[in-house]
C-alpha cells in the first residue's frame, strides 16, 4: 500500500494475536517496527523474525502500557532506534469475566488499565514527540465491537472500550489540525488467544459461530488489512472513525 514503506510504527502487544499479525503486515509493507510486548520474548522474536524475513527492520521493547515509566520507554526506543515515528498501534487489550455485582476492583483497575489508559498515555508521549517534530502522524486503536454493543460479564471490558471510542472521537477534533488521523478498528471475534476459553468450547464455539453471517471467526490478518489502509496515504482524509471488522456478527447478535 502506498505511503507505508520506510514509516515507523510502534504496535502495543504484538508477540500474539492480533498485534503480532499488525505489526507483521506493517513490516511487510515496508515500515519499521517497534514491537512491544509483557510477557513471552519468544512471540516477539517471532514477529521481529517475520518484519526482517519480509526485508524491513524491527526491534523488541518490553514495556508494560499501564507502566508510565513504560509507556516513556516505547515511544522513545522508535526515536533511539530509529530516529522518528509516525504510526501508533494501541493494541495491547485484556479482558476479565465475572457478573456485575461480584466483580473485584483490581479487576477493574487492572481492564482499564490495560484497554484505555494505556492508549491515553501512550498517544499523550506519541503527540508530545509528533509537535516537538512539526510532523503528522496516525493512530489506530484496537477496540472491539463492545466500545458499542453490550457483553453480560464483561462491562469492565466494555467501559474501557466505550471510553476508548470517545477518547477517538476527541483527539480527532484535538489532533487534526496538527495533522494526526486517529480511528478505532473493532473486530468481532477473532481467533486468538484472548478467546482459548470459548475456541475450546464447542458448543459455544458453534452457536457464535451461527451468529456470524460470513459463517467463520475472523483472523489476525482480517484486522491487519484495516489497520495498513488507515496508514496509507489512500487513508488520508480518514479521521473519528471506527471500523468493524466483525463478519456481520455485530448485526446478527444474540447472547445466549
Ligand atoms: N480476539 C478477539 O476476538 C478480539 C475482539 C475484539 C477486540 N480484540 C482486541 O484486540 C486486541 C488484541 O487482542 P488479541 O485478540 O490479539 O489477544 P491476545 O491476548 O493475543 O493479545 C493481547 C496482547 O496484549 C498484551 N498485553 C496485555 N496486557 C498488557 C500490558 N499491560 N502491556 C503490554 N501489553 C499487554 C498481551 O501480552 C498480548 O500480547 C485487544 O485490545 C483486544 O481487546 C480482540
Amino acid at each position: 500500500m502506498r505511503g507505508i514503506k520506510g514509516k515507523v510504527a510502534i504496535v502495543t502487544g504484538a508477540s500474539s494475536g492480533i498485534g503480532q499479525g499488525i505489526a507483521t503486515r506493517l513490516g511487510c509493507e515496508g515500515a519499521k517496527v517497534i514491537v512491544d510486548y509483557i510477557g513471552h520474548p519468544e512471540g516477539a522474536e517471532e514477529t521481529e523474525r517475520a518484519i526482517k524475513d519480509a526485508g524491513s527492520d524491527g526491534e523488541i521493547v518490553k514495556a508494560d502500557v499501564t507502566r508510565m515509566h513504560d509507556v516513556q520507554k516505547l515511544i522513545g526506543a522508535a526515536w533511539e532506534r530509529f530516529g522518528s515515528a509516525d504510526i501508533l498501534v494501541n493494541n495491547a487489550g485484556m479482558e476479565r469475566k465475572s457478573d456485575f455485582w461480584d466483580t473485584p476492583e483490581g479487576d477493574y483497575d487492572q481492564v482499564m488499565a490495560v484497554n484505555l489508559r494505556g492508549p491515553f498515555f501512550l498517544t499523550q508521549a506519541f503527540v508530545r514527540r509528533l509537535r516537538e517534530a512539526d510532523k503528522p502522524g496516525r493512530i489506530v486503536n484496537i477496540s472491539s465491537v463492545h466500545e458499542d454493543m453490550a457483553f453480560p460479564g464483561f462491562a469492565t471490558y466494555c467501559c474501557a472500550k466505550g471510553g476508548l471510542r470517545m477518547l477517538m472521537h476527541d483527539l480527532a477534533v484535538e489532533l487534526g489540525p496538527l495533522g494526526i488521523t486517529v480511528n478505532n478498528i473493532a473486530p468481532g471475534a477473532i481467533a486468538t488467544p484472548i478467546n482459548r476459553a470459548l475456541l475450546e468450547d464447542k458448543p459455544k464455539l458453534n452457536a457464535l459461530l451461527a451468529n456470524i453471517p460470513l459463517g467463520r471467526l475472523g483472523t489476525p490478518k482480517d484486522v491487519a488489512g484495516m489497520v495498513a489502509f488507515l496508514c496509507s496515504d489512500d487513508a488520508s482524509y480518514i479521521t473519528g472513525s471506527t471500523f468493524v471488522i466483525d463478519g456481520g456478527l455485530m448485526r446478527n447478535y444474540h447472547e445466549q
